[in-house]
């Protein structure tokens, strides 16, 4: 059954050697699909809780006695289908180093600061164009164990849930230029062609004056075009 394959010309492979937890947990057999049923098609994505009025402002979210440390940023960017169709009214979540490259996580003890105003942590609903926005801090890189010397690149996680569960995409955004990308192999483990779409963009329309500087971040769910899974 062909059903919703995954397009191994844009995605990555689960086996990716240079990335070593991929040599753990890549299916050692081959996958069985199976049929998705009605409710999966048709049922909600995910609860109603309500979106909280800085959830989307990570620059706010968490703080306990003064601002964030770091560079303000605004990430923003239309969600839509293979056909250029908006993604109206679905969940995005991000999470994200701070700006000295540490999670508020037991499992982070990178050696590096934790920021008593900064969670990491956001989301959001898209409009009825498909457009979101987020208010963070740039995310700084950090050691990761993986080779010797092995430094993440600059990078927000992104999870999507789209329109339907099947839908749901969980990638990485990166920044224009970070020299660390060529070094990275969970970056490189995306198929050379379609790294680009990996990549915001830097945008001078989306900058606010005197306050942050803003990246462009579109995202194509499902189809041809499809943005990468990480
Ligand atoms: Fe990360």
């Amino acid at each position: 059954m062909k059903q919703n394959s995954r397009d191994w010309d844009v995605h990555p492979p689960y086996l990716y050697p240079d990335y070593k937890s991929t040599v753990l947990r890549a299916p050692a057999k081959p996958l069985i699909p199976i049929r998705h049923s009605l409710s999966e098609l048709t049922g909600p994505v995910y609860g109603h809780e309500v979106i909280g009025k800085y959830d989307n402002d990570l620059t706010k979210n968490a703080i306990t006695n003064g601002e964030p440390v770091g560079e303000r940023i605004i990430v923003a960017g239309k969600v839509t289908d293979e056909k250029g169709q908006p993604i109206k009214r679905t969940l995005i979540e991000i999470w994200q180093a701070n700006a000295a490259g540490r999670y508020v996580h037991k499992v982070d003890q990178h050696e590096a600061p934790l920021d008593p105003n900064f969670f990491g942590g956001g989301r959001c609903l898209t409009d009825d164009e498909g457009n979101y926005r987020f208010y963070t801090i740039k995310p700084g890189a950090y050691p990761w164990g993986n080779h010797p010397n092995a430094w993440r690149p600059n990078h927000i996680h992104f999870s999507l849930f789209g329109n339907q569960i099947i839908s749901r995409l969980v990638t990485q955004m990166y920044f224009p230029g970070d020299p660390l990308l060529f070094y990275d192999p969970v970056f490189k483990s995306v198929p050379e062609k379609y790294r680009h779409l990996l990549i915001s963009k830097f945008s001078l329309d989306l900058t606010e004056e005197s306050f942050a500087l803003g990246y462009e971040f579109n995202i194509v769910l499902r189809g041809k075009n499809e943005t990468p899974f990480e």
